[in-house]
């Protein structure tokens, strides 16, 4: 990791050979280190643990992916596709730590300090007292940092930084690297906690922040659908917290603002209509009630259309291979759509049960009710041999789903007792199970 602050000195290394000529510097330092003398390791137990301090956001979402607060002197680079709402979730943040009186820096690369004063008047007068630089040479940047001292910065984009040290263009890896090892080294160095914004597609082609992931100290993503209401964001790493922490934000013409009970949102939302179903997930530690909608119409292609949002697109061929070979479902001649209500994505094996009911009761044109004509709540994986698997959380996805009043929620069969599961070994069983209505409780 080292290597990384170090490379950007001799300022040359600026194409794909660069990273070839790292390890070069690495054995130089192993003999080096040869003829130093040794370190004194120190017992573990033995070592004060300092207690990390945090300064909040004042977003509480925000606050618990990052596992508390930002943590002063860390690197946090927030990537995300362009329009998810970046910008606005680091103007706000940097709003409501100007205001407990942390001085901020929005550095933008992007916008115009108008552009960013215009954004800011939408987030509230707070958001105003923020210092703005934009910039996108990092010497000054840098300087800046030094002379402003602010306790909290945002470089809104890394890719927008040019060094002048560098030949290459702003979002080369060079420059990206080169700008992010700088800014990393004067975080240390001066205790101040820097978020580095990065455009990521969803399919995180663009190489430019992915090659930061091991220098910085966490590493967030936003995502969701730009022209949905919805987004969630993760943390993928976190040198500070746990990585299963998952927010989730609404955006609204007054910014961000944070869906506290998502689960209350959407099951409010769900239509219950035909196709559709509600799956029990996990975003994290927490339980969120989700709709997944399908639909099944006869396919004029010769390879029929599997379209998804918000779920994987090889988990839904998985999916109805599984339905085909074991449920006796075939949707060989048949386009298959699913779909994530409210653009929240769901990456966990506990999805695949509300997938392939959604599917079952779109093509059997059987609404899926659970008790008393509520929406019908469900979880579980698909194994490969036609069998439900157990997935974590098991009593906390029913739970959720009891909460709301959609128990018995249909589930792998386990071990242990979970009041208002309606356990089932195969997904043959759990379909039957889900057609069968009313006829479940006896079922179960
Ligand atoms: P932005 O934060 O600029 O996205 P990013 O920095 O990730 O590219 O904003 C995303 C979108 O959000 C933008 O199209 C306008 C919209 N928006 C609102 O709907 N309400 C608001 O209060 C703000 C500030 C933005
Ligand atoms: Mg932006």
């Amino acid at each position: 990791m080292a290597w990384t602050g170090r490379c950007p000195d001799c300022g040359e290394w600026n194409t794909l050979v660069e990273s070839v000529a790292p390890p070069k510097a690495t054995v130089g330092k192993a003999r080096a280190t040869a003829s130093a003398a040794s370190g004194k390791p120190v017992l573990l137990r033995d070592v004060v643990a300092l207690e990390t301090a945090r300064y909040a956001t004042g977003i509480g979402e925000f606050d618990r992916v990052l596992g508390g607060g930002v943590v002063p002197g860390s690197l946090v680079l927030l990537g995300g596709s362009p329009g998810i709402g970046k910008s606005t979730l680091t103007g706000m943040a940097m709003a409501n730590l100007q205001a407990a009186g942390i001085e901020t820096l929005y550095v933008s690369g992007e916008e115009s300090a108008s552009q960013v004063r215009l954004r800011a008047e939408r987030l509230g007068p707070a958001a105003l007292e923020v210092k703005a630089l934009a910039e996108n040479s990092l010497e000054t940047i840098l300087a800046t940092i030094e002379t402003e001292q602010p306790k909290v910065v945002v470089i809104d984009s890394i890719q927008t930084m040019h060094s002048a040290d560098l030949t290459g263009a702003p979002g080369s890896v060079g420059q990206v690297r080169e700008a992010a090892g700088k800014l990393a080294e004067i975080a240390k160095r001066l205790e101040v906690a820097v978020i580095l914004v990065g455009h990521v597609t969803k399919e995180g082609s663009l190489a430019g922040p992915r090659v930061l992931e091991h220098l910085v100290d966490c590493v967030l993503q936003f995502e969701g659908e730009r022209e949905r209401t919805y987004r969630t964001l993760r943390a993928i790493k976190n040198r500070f917290g746990a990585t299963s922490e998952v927010g989730v934000f609404e955006m609204r013409s007054g910014g961000l603002t944070e869906v506290t009970d998502p689960s209350a949102r959407f099951v409010e939302e769900a239509t219950g209509a035909l196709g559709s179903v509600i799956l029990t997930s996990m975003e994290g530690t927490r339980p969120v009630l989700v709709e997944v909608q399908a639909l099944v119409s006869p396919s004029e292609l010769e390879i029929p259309r599997r379209v998804v949002n918000g779920i994987d697109r090889n988990r839904l061929s998985m999916i109805l291979a599984v339905l085909s070979r074991h449920a006796g479902i075939g949707l060989g001649t048949s386009d298959v759509f699913v779909n994530v209500v409210g653009g929240v994505r769901v990456d966990e094996p506990g999805a695949d049960l509300a997938v392939a009911l959604a599917v079952v009761s779109a093509q059997k044109g059987e609404p899926l009710e659970g008790d008393g004509g509520r929406p019908l709540a469900c979880f579980g994986e698909l194994g490969l041999t036609g069998d439900l698997r157990f997935v974590g959380h098991a009593d906390r996805r029913v739970a959720e789903a009891v909460k709301f009043g959609l128990g018995p929620v249909v589930g792998p069969r386990s071990g242990e007792q979970i009041p208002g599961l309606s356990g089932c070994g195969s997904v043959r069983e759990a379909v039957r199970r889900a057609l069968g209505g009313s006829n479940r409780q006896i079922a179960a």
